[in-house]
């Protein structure tokens, strides 16, 4: 048996005879005697022509029955053809229908909602935007690694289980453990503090929960999260390894994913405009640019959807918003010494409505001021011992930030809602499938 060729690869197999397997995706047919299918393998599409005398009788009625998305397994020759995607196609020899659909492929070609195309999504993967845009995110994931792995970073996993809230008590999911109540990770960060004063550079990337109750554009309660931690960097550092970072993923999708970008209709020259310098603005400053605008809001308050959207509105690159007030922010987050009312933090704000895509800063190293933001964010201490250790033995200063993975990708792709960024998302409205 000829050994199986992915589709991807016909181009090199032009005059010789091969054996492919993949699902059906169209079919025209010129009488009962010639066939034109044109089948996926997940790697590409290639027509595979089924003709009288070309293959068995038995073979030519299957391939005139064949329902769209059942499996078969071609044998045939590769001809270069220039009218084809792929520039060839394939005459069969022989043709096998190895699993049959056997309803009608609920996703056809006429315009679906996203509800109903969400509720399909092991389906709705089959269609070119969903294959295109989880291409983009493999690649951004693996970016990530590259560019972090370059700079001499250690990938260090964080658990998943845990005894304590890092980001907020409020969106916590809590889990039964035993005879216990843990808490599903929302983030990383505290482990790979401890991580960073064992192996310097380090990050994680997993999963992270979010019990998040708001239904917007931009959240999911399953999402991945990208967590350098910097062993005695701060904030500017910080910063340049935030931006590096993402200056990187941009290049590397423009580079190895063309074709999928163009596949989802992203306007390229924009994402293109996306180079270093991005620009930075302080907290307070960004509020003086926003007064007198629908967006305004007095000093104090965080950000919403308005705020980083109006901040945002006129960019063609991310921007760095640093200095938050303290009091909004985590209880790790270190104030500024010279002005304690604002922490040495930063939020990077994507362009055109994505909003924020990665948070961080500088962590405090100072034992009695987390001591006393602990006991102000009413958090059990004891839950929090092994990260005051930290600080017991050596304190060494780190800053580090999250990247929100779905964000990115939503982003760059320039998908409506950040759902279509996850291969299966999760929200407060969705679990299945
Ligand atoms: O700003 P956040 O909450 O920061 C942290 O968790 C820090 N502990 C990270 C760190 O310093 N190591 O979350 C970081 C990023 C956000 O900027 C956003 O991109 C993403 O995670 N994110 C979400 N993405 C999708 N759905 C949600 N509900 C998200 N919450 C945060
Ligand atoms: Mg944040």
């Amino acid at each position: 048996m000829t050994t199986r060729t992915r589709i991807r690869s016909l181009g090199e197999h032009v005059g010789q005879e091969i054996r492919l397997c993949g699902w059906v995706r169209q079919r025209r047919s010129s009488g009962g005697k010639l066939h034109f299918l044109q089948i996926d393998d997940g790697t590409g599409s290639v027509q595979v022509v089924v003709k009288q005398g070309g293959v068995p009788e038995d073979q030519l009625e299957a391939a005139r029955h064949v329902p769209f998305e059942s499996t078969v397994i071609v044998r045939g020759l590769v001809k270069a053809d220039s009218r084809q995607a792929g520039g060839c196609e394939v005459a069969a020899v022989e043709f096998h229908v190895l699993n049959a659909a056997i309803a009608d492929f609920p996703i056809g070609r006429k315009e679906h909602g996203v509800g109903f195309l969400m509720d399909q999504r092991h389906l709705w993967l089959r269609s070119r935007r969903p294959q295109a845009t989880l291409r983009i995110r493999a690649e951004i994931i693996k970016a990530c690694r590259d560019h972090l792995d370059g700079r001499g970073f250690t990938c260090v996993d964080a658990p998943i289980f845990n005894s304590a809230a890092a980001e907020g008590t409020a969106t916590l999911f809590p889990v039964t453990y035993f005879d216990r109540t843990l808490f599903l990770s929302q983030t990383g960060q505290l482990h790979m503090e401890a991580a960073a004063q064992a192996l310097g550079d380090v990050y994680c990337f997993g999963p992270t929960f979010r019990a998040e109750k708001s239904k917007t554009r931009r959240h999911l309660t399953e999402f991945w999260m990208l967590e350098p931690e910097i062993a005695f960097g701060d904030l500017e550092e910080a910063m340049e390894v935030m931006e590096s970072l993402i200056i990187h993923i941009v290049e590397r999708t423009l580079t190895n994913c063309r074709g999928e970008l163009e596949a989802l209709g992203r306007d390229i020259g924009r994402l293109e405009s996306c180079v270093a310098p991005f620009p930075r603005i302080s907290y307070t400053d960004a509020l003086t640019s926003l007064e007198g605008t629908e967006a305004s809001i007095p000093w104090g308050e965080d950000f919403g959807a308005p705020q980083e959207d109006a901040i945002s509105k006129t960019l063609d690159r991310p921007i760095l918003v640093h200095g938050f007030p303290t009091a909004i922010k985590a209880f790790y987050m270190r104030p500024n010494p010279a002005n304690p009312k604002v922490v040495l933090g930063c939020d990077m704000i994507a362009p055109d409505g994505y909003g924020e895509i990665i948070g961080g800063g500088e962590r405090s190293s100072d034992l009695a001021y987390l001591e006393q933001k602990i006991a102000e964010h009413g958090l059990p201490k004891e839950a929090y011992e092994w990260y005051l250790d930290l600080r017991r033995y050596g304190a060494n200063p780190t800053a580090g930030f999250g990247m929100g993975l779905e964000r990115v990708v939503s982003w760059i792709c320039d998908l409506g809602h950040v759902r279509e960024a996850s291969p299966f998302a999760r929200t407060m409205a969705r679990t299945s499938p």
